[in-house]
């Protein structure tokens, strides 16, 4: 196990009903900034149940963050902040809505160009404080200091991660969940599975209780997947995958740990390129990456084959029943494993990638960092 250092600030508040909290855990003074998507809040109830939590607090809305945010929106909700002398967000949606909120907490106070923010390359030395009212269980967003900005007009979608940005508070009422379209829970448990993954699946480092815990979240997230597609309403599984999501991106999981994240890069250019959903790239990405990386990874492919899939046999045979059985599971949660499915031509796509991986420096990717673009082209054409 490798040293590490943890701290996670954000109070989180689980259960039905919890938005009343906002209540007493905002300041009484706060003038609120209410940040949301594209409405599905007016739809499942959220929205008035934080109108009457925020009481008699000043509050303005910016609706309309789109899936992947955009910074020219979000800049028009750091005007709206500045301009009204919001002190407090509330950020009431998904990951993209969550994340917007953490850009525009760091923009507001931020003196100079706010593009610099994205990609860490100018200092931060404050934020306003977030409140997380999640709505969609996947990134994890609600209760970590990450967030990942699109910005069109150059095709760049890049994070930033610093821990001002840490939510003060996270909303987590699974029955807000009801409201989601299969795609987007099939979505959601792919993402929880895949940020599991790239900090659990590189090679052997000792760590136990954090393989124990990434084997947990991901035989939970196997488990319930399934059922809470078929009953939506299904309280129990909704709040497993509720927290099974934030946990798999809550910061245990990695601790001490090799990572890996080249899915996720790669993701990340599949997605500005061609707009497939963030979670639809990474069951494309990882089983491909996994067979490249077969030999590097088998000592932890075969331990996750025994004890997440309960297989049994040599470590090769194992290993590459793991990736079927991943597979499988990424079909049945309705995310396709091939770039065909989407109607994307593989060597269009692979060299796509290879290009805007080199042009945003990401060329030495994976654990060991020796994952170069020719790899992933390399990889992509493997997932045709
Ligand atoms: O915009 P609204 O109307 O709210 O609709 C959203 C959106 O269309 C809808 N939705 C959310 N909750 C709903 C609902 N519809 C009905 N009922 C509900 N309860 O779902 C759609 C997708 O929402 P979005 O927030 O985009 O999804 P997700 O949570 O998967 O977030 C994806 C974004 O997060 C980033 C991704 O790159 C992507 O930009 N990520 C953030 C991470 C982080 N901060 O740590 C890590 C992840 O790896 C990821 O990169
Ligand atoms: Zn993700």
């Amino acid at each position: 196990m490798n040293n590490f250092s943890f701290h996670n600030p954000t109070r989180i508040e689980f259960g039905q009903g919890q938005i009343a909290q906002l209540s007493q855990l905002l300041p009484a003074n706060a003038r609120v900034l209410l940040l949301y998507g594209g409405g599905s809040i007016k739809r499942n109830g959220a929205y008035s149940q934080i109108i009457a939590a925020l009481g008699k607090r000043v509050c303005h809305e910016f609706g309309g963050i789109e899936p992947n945010p955009e910074y020219e929106t979000l800049l028009r909700a750091v005007a709206l902040a500045r301009q009204e002398k919001l002190d407090y967000i509330v950020a009431a949606g998904g990951g993209s809505v969550i994340d917007g909120a953490k850009f525009v907490a760091a923009a507001v106070p931020h003196q100079g160009d706010p593009w610099l923010i994205i990609g860490n390359r100018t200092p931060l030395h404050s934020a306003l404080p977030i409140a997380a009212v999640l709505t969609l269980p996947a990134t994890g967003s609600e209760s970590n200091f990450a967030a990942v900005i699109t910005r069109r007009a150059t095709q760049d979608k890049l994070s930033f991660k610093n821990p001002r940005v840490f939510p003060q508070l996270a909303i987590l009422d699974p029955t807000l969940t009801y409201s989601l379209p299969a795609r987007q829970v099939g979505n959601g448990v792919v993402d929880a599975f895949v940020h599991t993954t790239e900090q659990y699946l590189t090679y052997p480092n000792d760590a136990r209780v954090q393989d124990r815990l990434a084997e947990g979240i991901l035989q939970t997230l196997i488990e319930i997947g399934p059922q809470t597609l078929a009953e939506p309403t299904d309280y129990a599984a909704r709040a497993n995958l509720m927290w099974a999501a934030n946990q798999a991106l809550y910061g245990m999981v990695g601790l001490g740990q090799p990572q890996d994240w080249a899915t996720h890069a790669m993701g990340h250019e599949l997605t500005m390129l061609f707009g497939l959903d963030h979670a639809q790239t990474l069951a494309i990405v990882l089983p491909a990456l996994w067979r490249y990386r077969l030999a590097s990874k088998m000592a932890k492919l075969a331990q996750y084959g025994r004890r997440v899939w309960g297989l049994s046999g040599d470590d090769a045979v194992v290993a590459v029943a793991a990736i079927e059985h991943t597979e499988a599971f990424f079909t049945q949660m309705g995310l396709p494993c091939r770039l065909s499915a989407y109607q994307l031509d593989a060597q269009t796509a692979a060299d796509g990638v290879a290009q805007q991986l080199i042009r945003h420096q990401r060329t030495r990717l994976g654990e060991a960092q020796d994952l170069s673009p020719e790899d992933c082209r390399a990889i992509l054409i493997t997932a045709a």
